[in-house]
């Protein structure tokens, strides 16, 4: 077996390829290893270019260890916002237990983070990728069900009606700025999880129109947006009979849009 790096010489060659958090970086690396010849192997993939949540196994959302596969859109702390929302939304709601779907799941991160901080929910999650639903139920596991499919439809038609949380990070970078985006995200998670079309919002208006058809009276669709995209993202929820709100966080650089189907 060969000698394990020290931490020092990880963060060398970290610094070298560039990480710019090189001593966080290689101080959760050297804690992940379970051998010197996997601690290798991992300086090797993150200095060559791959996520550092890819090459842990793992991202930190809301406080909880996500697991993220290869090719699986890591959780992006600005979409922690989103969360907030929902969990501020779900405890209005009289509902018990509250009914959450998470669609576009990715990981599963935002579905797993409700459930924590909810307490028992009726959980439900959808992703038309198969790496990311498998992803999605090792995270979610018996805390709910993870559905493939095209946005709605492989819901159960039980499900129509019930959900009080739709939360919804779709994929929204206009498909010619894909070519724009960091390596980590180009290369490294998988066009359908980035794409959202020409204006970034061929996947958003698709969600806000069959939305009234999932929400219970009084439930809440709640989308991750841009500042540019975020009126035409109101207009969407507007066209589809939710009343729509924006919601920022300057911290986290972050915009929601929550739209409310209203008691008929
Ligand atoms: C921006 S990622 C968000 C993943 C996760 N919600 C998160 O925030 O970490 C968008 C996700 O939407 C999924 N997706 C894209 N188009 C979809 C569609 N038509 N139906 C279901 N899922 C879709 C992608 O596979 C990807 O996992």
């Amino acid at each position: 077996m060969p000698a394990s790096l020290s931490e020092s010489a990880v963060v060398t060659r970290l610094r070298a390829a560039g990480c710019v958090f090189a001593e966080d970086e290689a101080r959760l690396l050297v804690a992940e290893a379970r051998t010197p010849d996997d601690l290798a192997a991992m300086v090797d993939r993150r200095a060559g270019g791959f996520p550092l949540e890819h090459v842990l196994g793992w991202a930190e959302f809301c406080g909880l260890r996500i697991a993220v596969d290869p090719g699986v859109f890591v959780p992006r702390r600005r979409t922690e916002f989103l969360v907030r929302q929902a969990v501020a939304l779900a405890a209005r709601t009289p509902a018990e237990p509250t009914v959450v779907l998470d669609l576009c799941c990715g990981s599963g991160a935002l579905g797993v983070a409700l459930a924590a901080a909810l307490g028992p929910v009726e959980l439900h999650a959808a992703d038309v990728d198969p790496a990311a639903v498998r992803c999605a139920r090792r995270n979610v596991a018996a805390a709910g069900t993870v559905y493939e499919g095209d946005l709605y439809d492989p819901l159960p038609a039980t499900l129509r009606g019930r959900v009080d949380v739709l939360a919804a990070n779709v994929p929204y970078v206009p498909a010619e700025e894909v070519a724009l985006l960091p390596a980590e995200a180009r290369v490294h998670e998988a066009r359908v999880a980035l794409d959202g079309g020409d204006d970034g919002l061929d996947v958003l208006r698709r969600v806000a129109a069959g939305a009234p058809r999932w929400l219970a009276p009084g439930g809440h669709l709640l989308v991750e947006t841009s500042e540019r995209q975020a009126p035409h993202a109101v207009a969407a929820f507007a066209g589809a009979g939710l009343v729509p709100r924006v919601v920022v966080s300057a911290e986290l650089y972050a915009i929601v849009v929550v739209g409310i189907l209203p008691p008929s």
